[in-house]
């Protein structure tokens, strides 16, 4: 599908609320001297239900790259601003396209926007953040909940659309579990709130502001950071013997984590041609719903194979005797098999994280 039949898609999920925005911006200018409330509603329910924004801004706050030109630049590279753009998406959209889908990726009904300033800091009409900065025009009511996982939490954990899109029984799995993952971690121990790692002020002439960029895809120093990897081989009973440790650290939650197909390979390549594939990823099983004979896959999860945070992973694997071993980690967006049938090219799909090549030294 291409990406106006996205837009077709985007229209007809937010025709209703765009004829409400419609009626809104007919009403007269709010200005930003009205009272403001006490508290604020839920910040984000994901594909649950449709984002408000509440009336009209006041016509001096919409421009937000005007007077944030930092934020901007970072949030226009980002793929938030492209989470209804960008081709990875896309393919996947193609493939099943929900509306729901969009409640997430474009929550605001404008697909070239995807997640934007006001989809993260506009409530209630009002611009908000987690405290008033100094020489701030903004007059709403400030909400410390920005700077804790409540601002990420809706979008970043959430269930299968089926259980969405027909009102089911959440199941014991779900799509993302982001947020689970990160409360079982150290850093949620801590209450490190997933800003302290993913907008850390930036050193490139930012002031000290948030980092709008998110990146963590095209950054493979980045994930190279959060996985520990080392290889050894020794001669043992007759063959060669490649120990691999993989150990996940400062980081929030398991790695990978985020979208349910992503997956950490490991490959190891013999001089003499054998090969041995280990993946780290989270895998379903389908299990009929009572009552939904339709709807017989609904997917459990059945394995968590990913790596969590200080719990090392240790693979033996063996080879002939005398051959030398490379030993590769790639991070995987998805499978590669999943990648090829949507048409996601190998290059955009694979980050490759470390390489080494070891022989057993002789006994
Ligand atoms: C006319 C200039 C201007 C516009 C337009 C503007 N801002 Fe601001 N904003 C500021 C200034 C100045 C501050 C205080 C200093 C700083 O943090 O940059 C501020 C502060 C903020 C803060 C921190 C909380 C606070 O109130 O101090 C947030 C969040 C914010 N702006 C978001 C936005 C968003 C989102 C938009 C667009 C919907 C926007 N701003 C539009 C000038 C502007
Ligand atoms: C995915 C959610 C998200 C998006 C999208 C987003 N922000 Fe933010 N923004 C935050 C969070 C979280 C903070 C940190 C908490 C705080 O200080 O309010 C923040 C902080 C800010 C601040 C306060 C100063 C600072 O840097 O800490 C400004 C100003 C701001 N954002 C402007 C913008 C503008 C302009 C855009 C669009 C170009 C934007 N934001 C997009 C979540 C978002
Ligand atoms: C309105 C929904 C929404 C909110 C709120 C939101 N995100 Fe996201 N986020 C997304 C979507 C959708 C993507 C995937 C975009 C894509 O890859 O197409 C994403 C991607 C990301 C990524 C991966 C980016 C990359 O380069 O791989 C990070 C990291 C991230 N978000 C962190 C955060 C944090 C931290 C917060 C809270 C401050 C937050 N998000 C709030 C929807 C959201
Ligand atoms: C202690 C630092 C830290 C904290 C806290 C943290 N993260 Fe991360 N995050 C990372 C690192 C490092 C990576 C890259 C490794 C990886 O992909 O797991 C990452 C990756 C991601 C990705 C991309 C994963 C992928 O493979 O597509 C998303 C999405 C994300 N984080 C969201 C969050 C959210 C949401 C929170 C809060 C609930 C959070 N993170 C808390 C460090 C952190
Ligand atoms: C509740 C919010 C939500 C809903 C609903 C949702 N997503 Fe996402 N999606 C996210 C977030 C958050 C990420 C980022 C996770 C990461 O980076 O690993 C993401 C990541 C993705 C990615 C990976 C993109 C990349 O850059 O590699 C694809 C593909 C995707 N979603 C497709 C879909 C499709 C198709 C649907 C509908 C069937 C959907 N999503 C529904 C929140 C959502």
């Amino acid at each position: 599908m291409h990406i106006d039949a996205i837009r077709r898609w985007a229209r007809a999920a937010f025709a209703s609320a765009l004829l409400a925005a419609s009626a809104a911006a007919c009403s007269p200018p709010i200005t930003v001297t009205r009272p403001a409330p006490r508290r604020l509603a839920v910040r984000f329910e994901g594909a649950r239900a449709s984002l408000d924004l509440g009336p009209p801004l006041d016509p001096s706050e919409a421009d937000c790259g005007a007077c944030h030109e930092a934020a901007q630049r970072q949030w226009e590279r980002s793929l938030h601003a492209r989470a209804a753009t960008d081709g990875v998406f896309a393919a996947a959209f193609r493939h099943e396209p929900r509306p729901s889908c969009l409640r997430c990726h474009a929550p605001r009904g404008d697909v070239a926007r995807g997640v934007d300033c006001e989809t993260c800091h506009v409530r209630e009409g009002w611009v908000i953040g987690a405290r008033r900065r100094e020489g701030s025009p903004h007059r709403g009511p400030v909400d410390p909940s920005m700077a804790t996982v409540d601002a990420c939490a809706g979008c970043h954990q959430f269930d299968f659309p089926d259980e969405v899109d027909l009102g089911l029984e959440p199941s014991n799995a779900a799509m993302q579990i982001t947020l689970t993952e990160w409360v079982a971690s150290p850093a949620g121990a801590e209450g490190r709130a997933c800003q302290s790692c993913h907008m850390a002020a930036d050193d490139r002439g930012s002031g000290g502001a948030s980092d709008h960029g998110f990146a963590v895809m095209g950054r493979p120093d980045m994930i190279r950071g959060a996985v520990a990897f080392d290889v050894e081989a020794r001669a043992e009973d007759g063959a060669t013997v490649v120990e691999v440790t993989l150990r996940a650290h400062d980081v929030g939650h398991a790695v990978p984590t985020g979208d349910l197909f992503r997956q950490l390979r490991l490959r190891a390549e013999a001089s003499d041609g054998a090969r041995v594939e280990r993946t780290y990823a989270r895998r379903f099983a389908p299990e009929p719903i009572r009552g939904h004979a339709l709807f017989a896959a609904l997917r459990r999860d059945a394995e968590d194979e990913r790596l969590f945070v200080d719990e090392p992973r240790r693979e033996r694997l063996r080879f002939a005797p005398g051959v030398e071993v490379e030993v590769t980690l790639a991070h995987l967006r998805m499978p590669a098999a999943v990648a090829r049938a949507i048409g996601v090219a190998a290059a955009v799909n694979e980050t490759p994280l470390y390489a080494r090549r070891v022989r057993a030294p002789d006994p």
